[in-house]
């Protein structure tokens, strides 16, 4: 009999698109973005590929971190991670904004390019124009040999493995997992964070593999919420902090695979504009997970409350009060600061893919976008 071969079904390996796919992939690719990387006990940082030396480090008078799409909201988390452990300021710049304020750039400045080509033409084009000026240029991307890890001084790899569906996954938690190495780094090496504060979110990064598992558990109760909204209008997504990246991201997902209208919002915006357009028929997300932001989170999902909308909200597994101020809950395990948006992240990345599949979209390759784009 005649055997056909489909390839892309065996590239599969099961799952019905590459980015389901790729969401499970997660608690392997964090796994293997840290390993060797991070030292628990003493609380450093080996980064073998960062060129710069120790008094250049202390040289440095700012970061700029150059990125587009979801590499921007990794950038994002990478600038609250790198003020957080060292006392550098740190600005993102949208890979096609750059050149408009690159006037702060030169040697005192390292840039740092996120792109998981390494073939975005804004983010390559920022980071020429960067080095010619004399900065440092360091990338992140998962692509060896690309244009952006040719480009740069250093390069460091996210080691995710090949990414297929044209919305980022386990690519976006690679990197979220190497700006947080680079931010410990710059603080060890400035001497901002002390070992015991390093250990103690490093232990945090650590335990992100093994947390992301349980997230992935949640897939079937996840994919039941995710049905409830596949006829929404719209949706926003808010948080706080490195929350607020991650409900950026969240949005990002849902438009770019399922097509409904989608934005979000830093919680304390909310009321500076975007409750105007709430009403009963927008859900809201809202990221509030136990961390210092906590209660005004709670507060911001008070107000959507009392303009109707429904709000399901992503929680931490030890809240046993979120689900009185919410229509639904969707848990996720107990994490610090550092790590609960990555798993957040993960949840919402689930959420978007099986709002796509219930609506019937062509999720690996949605209309109109391409996995990297290499024109201005
Ligand atoms: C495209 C992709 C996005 C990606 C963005 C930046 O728009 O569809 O998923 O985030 O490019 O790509 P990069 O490869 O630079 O991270």
């Amino acid at each position: 009999t005649l055997v056909e071969w489909d390839i892309e079904a065996a590239e599969k390996c099961g799952y019905d698109h590459f980015m389901l796919k790729e969401i499970h992939e997660q608690p392997k690719s964090l796994k293997d973005v840290m390993s060797g990387r991070l030292n628990e006990f003493t609380g450093d940082v080996e980064l073998k590929e960062m060129t710069l030396t120790r008094a250049e480090i202390g040289s440095l008078k700012r970061v700029i971190i150059i990125a587009c799409g979801t590499s921007y909201h990794a950038g994002m988390m990478g600038k609250y991670a790198i003020e957080s452990v060292t006392d550098i300021p740190v600005s993102v710049e949208i890979g096609s904004e750059f050149r408009y304020s690159s006037n702060r750039v030169g040697p005192e400045t390292l840039i740092i390019a996120i792109s998981q080509s390494g073939e975005t033409a804004d983010t390559v084009a920022a980071i020429k124009d960067a080095r010619k000026k004399g900065s440092n240029v360091i990338a992140i991307t998962n692509v060896v040999g690309s244009t952006i890890s040719r480009e740069a001084d250093s390069t460091i790899y996210m080691r995710t493995g090949p990414e297929i569906g044209v919305a980022a996954t386990k690519t976006f938690t690679g990197q979220i997992a190497v700006i947080y190495m680079i931010a410990l780094y710059l603080g060890r090496a400035r001497g901002n964070i002390s070992p015991e504060d390093a250990r103690s979110i490093i232990s945090e990064m650590k335990s992100l593999s093994q947390k992301s598992k349980l997230v992935l558990e949640k897939e079937e109760y996840i994919a039941n919420i995710a049905r409830m909204f596949v006829n929404a209008p719209s949706f926003f997504f808010v948080g706080r902090n490195l929350n607020f990246p991650a409900a950026l991201e969240g949005a990002l997902k849902l438009k770019e695979i399922s097509y409904i209208y989608s934005e979000g919002f830093a919680a304390g915006e909310l009321k500076h504009g975007p409750l105007a357009l709430l009403t009963t028929n927008i859900p809201v997300v809202a990221i509030a997970t136990r961390c210092p932001t906590y209660d005004k989170m709670v507060s911001n999902i008070k107000e959507i409350k009392a303009r109707d909308a429904s709000v399901i909200a992503i929680a931490s597994e030890c809240d046993n009060k979120i689900s009185q101020f919410v229509d639904l809950v969707i848990k996720i395990p107990d994490a610090g600061e550092y790590a609960s948006p990555v798993l957040s992240s993960i949840a919402l990345q689930l959420f978007a893919y099986y709002v796509a599949r219930f609506r019937g979209c062509p999720i690996d390759k949605p209309r109109n976008l391409a996995k990297s784009v290499t024109v201005e």
